[in-house]
């Protein structure tokens, strides 16, 4: 957290220590073990530039169930792999919504698709059909000829790097892959200098992971210190338009006609209000505009950054472990016919490469992976 934080934090809390200190007192008693916190901000001093980090190490002081008070927001920590599978499978309804952070009410359409609506039966619905029309095996399998032309041209395209000597930024040209093979199933395109994504998208997913103030001491919410009500809004326009850009096409395609023969995500979101869907009747009637947005949106954030960031960890991981990248290559030389091996720029050691990770959603690196390909002859 920012200093300019503290600094208005410290003297609130010496005015409502006393609030505190006398309610918590009674609550503590039932409450698993954790670290003693300061009035007001809890424990919030204890995190730092990497909360999880931070949390993990308390975590092996505290044990696996650990509470953490975070501003005003009571919080449980755990970290073992029973108790994980007791919340996310055994009491999975229980757990299922997400607090809604000022993120999300910002950024996901005021929560009307799957990521931020609290369970029941519209998500329980919404979620049935975005699986079987987008994500169901059947699905996945028709379209696979799409992103094998993708990858394609991006082994093209380090081919001619190969040739030519040259450094590829290794992270961009995944984030690109990434994005073009999910354009291209959700909106049937990979490319629009209409719709350019490849800033909104992580600004979206930044401004979704990083750590807000005002989530945890909403009495701060209004002075947003952190300056990041404009940053929402000028994300949230952003994407906005570019969604709206999308939906008007394939509307217009849908008036004249246009007889598609792979029909998109959009297509068949768009179509929900007027086709029958056997056994969505209910949730064609509780979609509108802003819903599908919402849910282009859930499946853009949920699909971009999250596959190529574990791309990019799994391919950094790799050419700093030559030993593990030989034995995948001596597995996968049958079944691919491109095959790379990559060399560190300015000669530098895989030994010395900066595995270094910064804070968000999805963890990206803190430097981008850039090396040179090399083509491995069979
Ligand atoms: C390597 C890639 C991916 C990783 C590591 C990943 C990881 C995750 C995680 C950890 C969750 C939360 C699960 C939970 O709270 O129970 C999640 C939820 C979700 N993911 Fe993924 N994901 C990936 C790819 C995708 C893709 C390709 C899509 C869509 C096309 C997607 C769409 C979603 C959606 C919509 C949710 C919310 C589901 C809900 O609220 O129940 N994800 N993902
Ligand atoms: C790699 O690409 C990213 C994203 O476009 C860019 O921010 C970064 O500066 C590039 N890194 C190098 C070393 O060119
Ligand atoms: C839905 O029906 C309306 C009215 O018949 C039509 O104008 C619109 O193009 C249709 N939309 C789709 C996506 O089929």
């Amino acid at each position: 957290m920012s200093t300019s934080v503290y600094i208005i934090i410290l003297p609130l809390m010496g005015a409502l220590w006393w609030f505190f200190h006398l309610r918590s007192k009674e609550r503590r008693s039932k409450l698993p073990p954790g670290p003693a916190g300061l009035p007001i901000i809890g424990n919030l001093h204890m995190l730092g530039e990497l909360p999880h980090r931070d949390i993990t190490k308390l975590s092996q002081i505290y044990g696996p169930i650990m509470y953490l008070r975070l501003g005003s927001v009571p919080t449980i920590v755990i970290s073992s792999p029973p108790l994980i599978e007791q919340v996310l499978k055994t009491h999975d309804t229980v757990f299922a919504s997400r607090p809604k952070t000022q993120a999300s009410k910002f950024l996901s359409y005021d929560n009307k698709a799957i990521v931020f609506k609290e369970y029941g039966p519209y998500w329980r619905s919404v979620k049935k059909f975005c699986t079987s029309q987008l994500l169901s095996t059947t699905k996945i399998e028709s379209t696979s000829w799409q992103r094998k032309e993708e990858l394609g041209l991006m082994v093209e395209s380090l081919r001619g790097a190969a040739a030519a000597r040259e450094v590829v930024n290794v992270s961009e040209k995944l984030a690109r892959l990434i994005e073009d093979m999910t354009c291209r199933m959700l909106f049937g395109k990979s490319r629009d200098e209409r719709f350019d994504m490849s800033k909104v998208i992580p600004e979206l997913a930044c401004l979704n992971g990083l750590f807000n103030v005002a989530d945890y001491l909403p009495i701060l919410g209004p002075l947003d210190l952190q300056g990041l009500g404009r940053r929402f809004k000028v994300a949230f326009k952003t994407i906005d338009n570019i969604l709206e850009t999308i939906i008007n096409d394939h509307e217009e395609d849908a008036r004249n006609s246009n007889v598609k023969l792979n029909r998109d995500f959009v297509d068949v979101l768009l179509s929900l209000q007027n086709d029958t869907f056997p056994g969505f009747e209910q949730l064609s009637k509780s979609i509108d505009q802003s819903n599908v947005k919402a849910l282009i949106l859930d499946m853009l954030m949920g699909a971009l950054d999250t596959s190529h960031n574990s791309i990019d960890w799994i391919l950094s991981e790799l050419v700093r472990n030559p030993r593990v990248m030989k034995i995948l290559q001596a597995e996968i030389e049958s079944v691919l016919v491109h095959n790379f091996n990559w060399e560190l720029p300015d000669g530098s050691s895989h030994a010395e490469m900066d595995m270094s990770e910064t804070f968000g959603l999805t963890m990206p690196r803190a430097k981008h992976l850039c090396a040179t390909p090399c083509v491995r002859l069979p």
